[in-house]
């Protein structure tokens, strides 16, 4: 059987937790493909709320699967945390959780030389969430790294010791902060001891013999598509491919595997960290959908900036990324507004007005074409079907569907589980 995947389409926080606990049920697997500890996915069931951060979301359906591909960076302090927030809840998730050895360690000194990297960039800062995700995908590429499946063999000690000190050297070029490495060491240790409990496999053969198997598997995407290390606002990214190709080498599942892509974009658009974000409020409106929407960061608590649907950075994610399917999130936000807008064209610099993406989004737009609709007014929380929702915001929803050329599977008008339209 085939792979589907589900990324965010935005900047991240789509609500891409909320939709694949939704869609989990009808999949033997639902695995991360790349990312780490810097995503936040919210899941809300009835009055608990849930924000997982390495865990898949499929571990409230007691039949899937959860695998943490090899693409993922993975903080075993964090992984232990949310191990343990399941279990207050009561929900043992390890036995359906599976772990690619091949996945890479994040060290307490990934999250030093983060922090310090981050206060050496001063104003020019990327925002990270200080997880040490860029540390870490550096030691991955650059050959130095750490894997989970090193943490069974003889010299693990040894060879943490060395990566740490060759950290610790390399924190010389950077101002100093506060963190408190022994303490941090200690925990890390604990926790490597506790991932040695769980289920550490071969991830490709894993995941091939799960589609030799025919069993209906889903990719969960972290961030968003503008945050991926290539094609997105670069620097102002994170450090893993976080489109459809990101899927392949993330989980080892060849590309003729793909079949459905599920693009996730929130009814207006959020960022969070620095960069440009060309449809951005700055005024009162955007503040409404910032209250409206509790846009605040589920890993970090920062407040999200608020914008509009911009329709160029749309087309161009839903091209990379070959999405097949729609899902809108976040619709009743807008119920708030008398009238609301999208981004329909670039005014560059030089005058040309463009549907492309300049190479930098920042720099060389000095205009953005609007269209403007119409609002409902309306509470639409309890909206089961399509024909429940105002005339103003079908006829938004058939916009995105048109200038996307893409069909919308899916409408979510709260954050729970219940609050979701299946387009038939
Ligand atoms: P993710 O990172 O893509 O999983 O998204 P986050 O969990 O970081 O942020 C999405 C936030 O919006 C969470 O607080 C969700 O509970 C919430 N949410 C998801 N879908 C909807 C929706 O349709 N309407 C409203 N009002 N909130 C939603
Ligand atoms: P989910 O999966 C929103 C942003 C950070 C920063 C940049 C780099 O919940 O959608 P990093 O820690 O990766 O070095 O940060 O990327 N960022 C996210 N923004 N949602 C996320 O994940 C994000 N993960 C990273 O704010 O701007
Ligand atoms: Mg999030």
């Amino acid at each position: 059987m085939a792979v589907d995947v589900l990324l965010g389409l935005q900047w991240g926080d789509e609500g891409k937790g909320k939709i694949v606990d939704h869609l989990a049920d009808s999949y033997d697997a639902i695995c991360r493909f790349q990312g780490g500890p810097n995503a936040g996915h919210t899941i809300k069931i009835g009055k608990d709320k849930h924000v997982l951060h390495t865990i898949p979301s499929g571990v409230f359906r007691p039949e899937t699967k959860n695998i943490v591909g090899n693409g993922v960076v993975i903080d075993p302090i964090t992984f232990s945390k949310e191990l343990d927030g399941l279990l207050s809840s009561g929900l043992d998730c390890s036995p359906n959780l599976y772990i690619s050895k091949k996945a890479h360690l994040i060290l307490p000194t990934h999250r030093y030389l983060d922090a310090a990297s981050e206060a050496q960039k001063g104003a020019q800062k990327i925002g990270s969430t200080l997880r040490g995700i860029g540390p870490t995908y550096m030691d991955k590429t650059g050959r130095n790294g750490l894997r989970v499946g090193d943490i069974t063999t003889a010299d693990f000690r040894g060879r943490y010791d060395a990566l740490k000190n060759k950290h610790l050297q390399l924190a010389a070029i950077y101002p100093e902060i506060e963190f408190n490495l022994e303490e941090e060491e200690k925990k890390w240790f604990i926790a490597i001891d506790r991932l040695k409990t769980l289920k550490l496999i071969e991830c490709e053969y894993f995941m091939n013999d799960l589609i030799g198997k025919n069993k209906k598997i889903l990719a969960e995407g972290a961030q968003g598509s503008m945050l991926d290390i290539t094609y997105g606002t670069y620097p102002f990214v994170t450090s893993s491919h976080t489109i459809t190709a990101g899927v392949c080498t993330g989980l080892g599942v060849p590309p003729s595997s793909i079949k459905k892509v599920i693009g996730i974009t929130k009814a207006y658009c959020t960022r969070v960290g620095s960069g440009p974000f060309p449809t951005e409020l700055f005024d009162e409106t955007g503040e409404k959908l910032m209250d409206e929407g509790k846009e605040f960061g589920a890993t970090t608590g920062r407040s999200r900036r608020c914008g509009w649907v911009d329709i160029p950075q749309l087309k161009y994610v839903v091209m990379l990324n070959g999405v097949t399917d729609l899902v809108i999130t976040k619709l009743d936000v807008l119920s708030v507004l008398s009238e609301f807008k999208a981004g329909m064209a670039y005014e560059l610099k030089g005058g040309e007005k463009t549907g492309h993406l300049p190479f930098e989004l920042g720099e060389n737009i000095a205009n953005i074409d609007y269209q403007t609709f119409e609002g409902w007014k309306t509470d639409i929380h309890s909206a089961k079907t399509i024909s429940d929702l105002p005339e103003q915001a079908i006829q938004y929803l058939n916009f995105l569907e048109k200038e996307l050329d893409v069909p919308i599977s899916m409408i979510s008008v709260g954050p729970e589980r219940t609050q979701t339209i299946v387009k038939k």
